[in-house]
């Protein structure tokens, strides 16, 4: 099968070029100025893309699909998040395998495994979430290697549930260093956070905005600067997941400007939303925002100085940490975001993202003036990719790479809201914004899966992806 999209503008981390795409079966097989006619007239299949970007499929290194959580599930599972990510130009996710207490490694991944495989509408990797460290897990880690899992993630949040203290940290950390692979933080002092949240409670502070108030910015702070430290000790490289306050940012800017091999990622929530004018609002509402680490007061200048960082280079990684619940209870899911009314700390952490992410960013970054289309692409695709070892397999366009491409239409826009997403929830978190510009094509391996705004892929077309190492470690 061979596909030509010819009359576009090809738009990479790096260059915008007036060229046409030649695709064989999955693979990007040549990118020319004027073949298009020649190429036209043996493909089976031509795209015309005249007046539209053409840009790599975007990748999404932080999902949770069918995630356990505070006594219930992430409303999407793997059928239905990786298609929902499809709507939106994502054609690559990297999820969460979970090792809880008592499993090994392996088991965390086959289980994992066995929820994703023939589900899936785009590819997919995994991270392992390591909930017990211990001397067999530690030498699991580099086992995992083999099955392209090279990052594992630690909680210093959630005592009880998945927190590490530090000796197990930096145990893990000396791992990563031994082997090549890389720590994923969720970087919070979830200790002095329960400590908070109880004497909240007790003072009868139950409403949805506590969650923000009982995680100020220095609980994140505090946590990114003390992992960071353990790094530089352990010697080992450091991706700080979900970040949101601007001073956690700091922390981690100057240990780059140091020279340590720290990296960090922030999400379109935090620099959409805040507790004004979404969590402390009557009633209930404000459940459907609250995620760890939090949204954050607009009044604080987090959301500026996540933007700047992002087009600094400071933050690398634009992902969306999708783990989305019903608001209103769910037939087969029962209560979900309600399961908290009445006490902040019930309400299962996490929101959708997984569909919005790519064209949230083109909007505020790219419309709006904050980002170039190169750095659009770069923090949604290719910095992904490279930091989580699939480039060039992933992530770019170039001759060699995997047909993974979205035909993105700059002329068309629409309107966020419940009838225009497509994943298993009942809201989103941009309702109400307008995208100057709309995903017009999607390709997964050479395959059109989205076209006409219609899901025309197939369940269990995702393939695994093999991930290697971070292509950025110096
Ligand atoms: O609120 C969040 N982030 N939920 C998902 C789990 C995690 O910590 O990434
Ligand atoms: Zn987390
Ligand atoms: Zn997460």
């Amino acid at each position: 099968m061979t596909t030509v999209i010819k009359g576009g503008t090809i738009v990479t981390a790096t260059e915008m070029m007036q060229a046409n795409v030649l695709i064989d079966g999955e693979k990007v097989v040549a990118i020319a100025q004027g073949s298009a006619q020649t190429w036209a007239e043996g493909a089976d299949r031509v795209i015309d893309a005249t007046g539209k970007y053409v840009v790599p499929g975007a990748v999404d290194v932080h999902t949770h699909f069918e995630l356990p959580f505070g006594g219930t599930y992430v409303s999407d599972n793997f059928e239905t998040g990786t298609r929902a990510a499809a709507y939106g130009g994502t054609t690559s996710v990297v999820d969460f395998a979970v090792q809880v207490k008592g499993e090994t490694i392996r088991d965390g991944f086959d289980n994992w495994m066995a929820k994703a495989e023939g589900n899936c509408a785009i590819d997919y990797g995994f991270h392992m979430i390591v909930g017990d460290i211990n001397d067999s897990s530690l030498k699991e880690m580099q086992a995992m290697i083999d099955d392209g899992v090279t990052t594992f993630k630690l909680f210093m949040a959630y005592p009880g549930v998945l927190y590490s203290d530090d000796g197990e940290i930096f145990r893990a950390m000396q791992q990563a260093a031994q082997d090549g692979t890389m720590i994923m933080m969720h970087a919070e002092n979830g200790i002095a956070i329960d400590v908070l949240r109880e004497q909240a409670v007790s003072r009868g502070e139950t409403d949805p905005k506590y969650h923000t108030v009982t995680r100020p910015p220095q609980t994140e702070s505090e946590a990114v600067h003390r992992a960071l430290a353990l790094a530089e000790v352990a010697g080992a490289p450091l991706y700080v997941v979900h970040m949101s306050a601007k001073e956690g940012v700091h922390e981690l800017t100057l240990a780059r400007d140091r020279g340590q091999n720290a990296f960090g990622e922030t999400c379109p929530h935090y620099m959409h939303l805040s507790v004004e004018d979404d969590i402390d609002v009557p009633g209930f509402e404000g459940a459907k925002y609250v995620c760890s680490t939090p949204i954050r007061f607009r009044s604080e200048g987090h959301q500026d100085a996540l933007w700047e960082a992002l087009a600094r280079n400071d933050l690398q990684v634009v992902s969306t940490d999708h783990a989305n619940f019903f608001y209103d209870d769910d037939e087969t899911l029962g209560r979900q975001k309600r399961l908290g009314e009445g006490d902040f700390t019930l309400i299962p952490n996490g929101l959708p993202g997984v569909e919005e992410r790519f064209q949230v960013m083109y909007q505020s970054g790219v419309v709006e003036g904050r980002l170039s289309l190169n750095r659009w692409i770069e923090v949604c695709c290719t910095a992904p990719a490279k930091m989580m070892g699939m480039y060039p397999q992933k992530g770019t366009i170039a001759v060699g790479s995997d047909a993974d491409i979205v035909v993105f239409d700059p002329n068309t826009s629409f309107v966020y809201g419940k009838d225009t997403i497509h994943g298993n929830i009942d809201y989103t978190v941009y309702d109400g914004m307008e995208i100057s510009g709309k995903v017009d094509t999607v390709m997964s391996r050479g395959k059109v899966i989205v076209e006409n705004d219609n899901y025309v892929g197939d369940k269990g077309h995702g393939q695994y992806l093999k991930r290697g190492m971070n292509q950025y470690l110096v």
